[in-house]
C-alpha cells in the first residue's frame, strides 16, 4: 500500500449524504459502517438522534445511501472519507456521546501495523471527539488488534477502561447488534473481544 502525505488526504473529496448536512453536529458517531447493520439499526432505534457514519470506501458510501432511504431514516449523516483526517476537521471537539469501531480492518502483518485505524493518535482524536462522560466502543476478532487498541488506549489519560481490558459479551455495548463482520467470524467459531471506554 502506498502512503500519501497528509496534503494530499485533504484535498480530497469528501462525500456527503444528505449533500447539504447543515451543522457539524451528532450524537452517535460510527466509524466504517461497512454494510451499514449497526448504523442503520441504530438510526431506527433512536430517531432523536443523530447518527454520524464515515466509511472510506467509495462503493460502500453509494450502497448505503438508498439502504438509508428505502428505510425512510432521516436523522443519519452519512460520509465517504478517510476518518483520521475528516472528522477532526469537521467536528468541534466534545460533540459525541458515543462512538463506535466495529471489527476495524485488522492489519495483521507486523510490517502493515501502521495502518490500523486505532492508533494512540486517531484514538486520542477521538476521545477528544466525545463529550466528559462519553464512551469509545471497538470490537475485533484478532486477539492481537484487541491487546493493541488496550495498550494504546493506556497511554491517553482522558480514557477510562471500562473493560478488563476487553471482554467476552456484548451486553455492555449500548445499542449493540451483530454486524457482518461479527456474524461472519462468529460462524468461523472465532472469540469476539469487545473494548469499552469513556471521556474522563
Ligand atoms: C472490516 S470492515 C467492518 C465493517 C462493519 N463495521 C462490520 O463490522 O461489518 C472495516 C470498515 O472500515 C472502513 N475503514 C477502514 N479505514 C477507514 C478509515 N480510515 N476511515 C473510515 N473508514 C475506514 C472500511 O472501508 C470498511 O468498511
Amino acid at each position: 500500500m502506498r502512503s500519501f502525505p497528509l496534503e494530499f488526504e485533504l484535498k480530497k473529496e469528501v462525500l456527503f449524504y444528505p449533500a447539504r448536512p447543515g451543522a457539524p453536529t451528532g450524537d452517535i458517531l460510527e466509524i466504517g459502517p461497512g454494510r451499514g447493520d449497526f448504523m442503520l439499526n441504530a438510526a431506527a432505534q433512536c430517531p432523536d438522534k443523530k447518527i454520524v457514519a464515515i466509511d472510506l470506501d467509495k462503493g460502500r458510501y453509494y450502497k448505503l445511501v438508498p439502504r438509508i432511504e428505502r428505510k425512510g431514516l432521516t436523522n443519519v449523516l452519512l460520509m465517504q472519507g478517510n476518518a483520521r483526517v475528516v472528522l477532526p476537521r469537521i467536528f468541534p471537539s466534545e460533540t459525541f456521546e458515543k462512538a463506535y469501531v466495529l471489527f476495524p480492518d485488522p492489519w495483521p502483518k507486523r510490517r502493515h501495523i501502521p495502518h490500523r485505524l486505532m492508533s494512540v493518535e486517531f484514538m486520542t482524536i477521538l476521545a477528544g471527539l466525545l463529550k466528559v462522560g462519553g464512551e469509545l466502543y471497538c470490537a475485533t476478532d484478532f486477539w492481537p488488534y484487541a491487546s493493541w487498541v488496550a495498550d494504546n488506549a493506556g497511554q491517553i489519560p482522558i480514557l477510562q477502561s471500562l473493560g478488563a481490558p476487553y471482554f467476552a459479551a456484548a451486553d455492555e455495548i449500548p445499542l449493540y447488534n451483530a454486524t457482518y463482520y461479527e456474524k461472519k467470524w462468529r460462524d468461523d467459531g472465532r472469540a469476539i473481544y469487545y473494548l469499552r471506554y469513556k471521556r474522563r
